[in-house]
């Protein structure tokens, strides 16, 4: 079967990570236009790249969970692609081998001349590390009021998709929080949140629950029905 599954931060949060809207959440403590825009890159660089230089730090203290190892092992039964919201790279270290990152990367970075030119990077970015032809280097994440450049590609993999599930995403932030709408009528959705969004209805199942405990137990009822 075809499945595609839209992670948000959730998904991340029994790994250590902070989500954005929780209560103590990433946003509590700061102002996104400050840390997460380019004119905020513009006004204060420093700032941004110490948001970001603090969350790769953590990143490199964390490993994936459950739910990440679950949805890696379920490739051995069906043909499954990540389209996460997330920057992190625990999916990857989960061993998923289909990962679409809507919103960029935290352990890469890019040019601010040319944003074609991405390398890994796992340490500090500061201002003065530059790129090779000599212009600075920003994090490979799309901030606030920048394009999402795979969104067209998820839109196809949503529709062509024979299930899709959903978890760890509060669904506030578009055009990832659209994607549910381009699921066919014959697709069966599964939605795991401990606060879910959404309610359930005749296709859309939702596991009120953490990721880790959510996400085994809607991969069982998706191998019990195909
Ligand atoms: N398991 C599953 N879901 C959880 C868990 C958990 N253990 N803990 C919290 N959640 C849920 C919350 O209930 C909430 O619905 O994860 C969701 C987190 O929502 P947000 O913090 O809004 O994160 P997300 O939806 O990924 O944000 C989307 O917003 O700020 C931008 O670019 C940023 O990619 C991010 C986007």
């Amino acid at each position: 079967m075809k499945i595609a599954v839209l992670t948000g931060a959730g998904i991340s949060a029994e790994s250590g990570l902070k989500t954005f809207r929780d209560s103590n959440g990433l946003w509590e403590g700061h102002d996104v236009m400050e840390v997460a825009s380019p004119e905020g890159f513009a006004r204060n660089p420093e700032l941004v790249l110490e948001f970001y230089n603090q969350r790769r730090r953590q990143l490199l203290e964390v490993g994936p969970n459950a739910a990440h190892l679950a949805l890696a092992e379920m490739e051995k039964e069906h043909e499954v692609v990540i389209i996460t919201q997330n920057v992190d790279d625990l999916h990857e270290r989960a061993g998923s081998s289909r990962i679409v990152h809507l919103h960029g990367e935290l352990l890469k970075v890019r040019s601010t001349f040319d944003e074609t030119l991405v390398m890994d990077w796992k340490e500090d970015l500061n201002l003065g590390d530059m790129c090779e032809n000599n212009h600075q280097l920003r994090p490979h994440i799309v901030w606030f009021g920048e394009a999402v450049p795979m969104i067209e590609v998820a839109v196809e993999l949503v529709a062509a998709a024979d299930c899709v599930m959903i978890v760890g995403t509060s669904m506030q932030v578009y055009p990832a929080a659209g994607l549910i709408q381009y699921t066919t009528p014959g697709a069966q959705v599964h939605f795991i949140d401990p606060n879910p969004s959404i309610s359930s209805s005749h296709r859309i199942s939702v596991y009120a629950e953490k990721a880790t405990t959510g996400v085994p137990k809607a991969i069982q009822a998706i191998n019990s029905f195909s």
